[in-house]
């Protein structure tokens, strides 16, 4: 048994109640490898930003559970030597078992989600519960989920949203004990969000996806006021990667995110963590698909994923400074 304060950690209960106060949202960032690790960092560390550090089953299965709680740990300490003592959380993604929780939580994790979010309610709330009841006899935070997105989580596919009910949040809530939500108000995981059809144009020809229900969003906050709200599937696709992508020998078809602006206004909202994954995938697919187009006799792994890294550091400092506006509050 390993505690996450031995190593540097902090859970999320701080980090949430100051988001929510001054009205920004903390990153959530996916990792799985060490160049995705260093740039999160280091665009934290820059930005003087909290940051929560995501592991998912499938980077567990990836990268080694071991290793990823060493690189977490090791995090704690390249910050500090990059200059600034950043909150950092290290968080269970989509745990979908209370063995799973459990397992990450006696390893180090300061953060799990148990995400219950395709069980019936009843089931939901049992599992949910018990993970609760072992996190926070080691003081670890707990994301449950309530409503289903579209997409893929994991090896769990849902072909269309079920949004949160505002009815159930309270009960949930209240018979869990956890300390965030994830709700489902329209954002899906993935590259391709949402189909053409879907979409109306804007005068540039632009494709506008729907709006976020953001009606669902105050329903909820009403019911729960303070609540912490957690949103997933936050990629914006940034159409400049997909064209690089595309243009370097890809072939990626109507891929469509959320637009910035909607999770700029989300942010000032209760939701006070946003997930993002996607949109580091694309940076450092454009980036090393450049490399291998543009220097074809290029061979040593550094010289394409160092230029990934650089990308994704770029990324994650504009999310932090221009979207989530966690930007100066570590
Ligand atoms: O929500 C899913 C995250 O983007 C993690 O994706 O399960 O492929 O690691 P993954
Ligand atoms: P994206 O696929 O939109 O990046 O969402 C990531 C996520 O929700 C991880 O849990
Ligand atoms: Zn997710």
């Amino acid at each position: 048994m390993v505690s996450y304060k031995e190593l540097g950690l902090v859970n999320s209960k701080e980090i949430f109640k100051k988001a929510i106060a001054g009205k920004y949202a903390i990153p959530a960032f996916n990792f799985n490898n060490m160049e995705q690790m260093q740039s999160i960092i280091q665009a934290c560390v820059e930005t003087g930003s909290p940051v929560i550090l995501q592991v998912s089953s499938g980077a567990r299965k990836y990268a080694n559970q071991t290793l990823l709680r060493y690189m977490a740990q090791g995090a704690v300490e390249y910050a500090r030597e990059l200059g600034k003592n950043i909150p950092i959380v290290l968080h269970l993604d989509h745990g979908d078992s209370f063995e799973l929780c459990k397992s990450c939580i006696d390893m180090g994790f300061s953060s799990v989600m148990i995400d219950g979010s395709h069980l019936s309610y009843e089931d939901n709330v049992a599992l949910t519960r018990k993970v609760v009841e072992y996190a926070h006899q080691h003081d670890v935070t707990v994301e449950g989920e309530l409503g289903v997105l579209a997409g893929v989580e994991d090896e769990v596919s849902a072909e269309h949203h079920t949004y949160t009910e505002p009815a159930q949040v309270e009960d949930f809530v209240k018979r869990t004990g956890v300390d965030s939500l994830a709700i489902s108000i329209g954002t899906s995981h993935g590259a391709n969000k949402f189909k053409p059809e879907q979409c109306t144009r804007d005068a540039q020809g632009i494709l506008v996806p729907p709006p976020l229900r953001f009606d669902i969003l105050e329903e909820i906050e009403k019911r729960i006021p303070g609540f912490p709200i957690v949103l997933h599937g936050a990629s914006s696709v940034p159409q400049e990667y997909v064209a690089t992508i595309n243009k370097y020998g890809g072939a990626m078809k109507d891929a469509i995110g959320i637009p910035e602006e909607q999770l700029r206004k989300a942010a000032t909202s209760a939701v006070c963590k946003i997930n993002i994954d996607s949109d580091g995938r694309l940076a450092m697919t454009a980036a090393v698909r450049e490399v291998f187009a543009s220097k074809p006799a290029e061979f040593d792994p550094r010289k394409y994923l160092g230029p990934a890294r650089d990308e994704l550091k770029k990324l994650y400092m504009h999310k932090v400074n221009n979207v989530l506006g966690s930007a100066g509050k570590a």
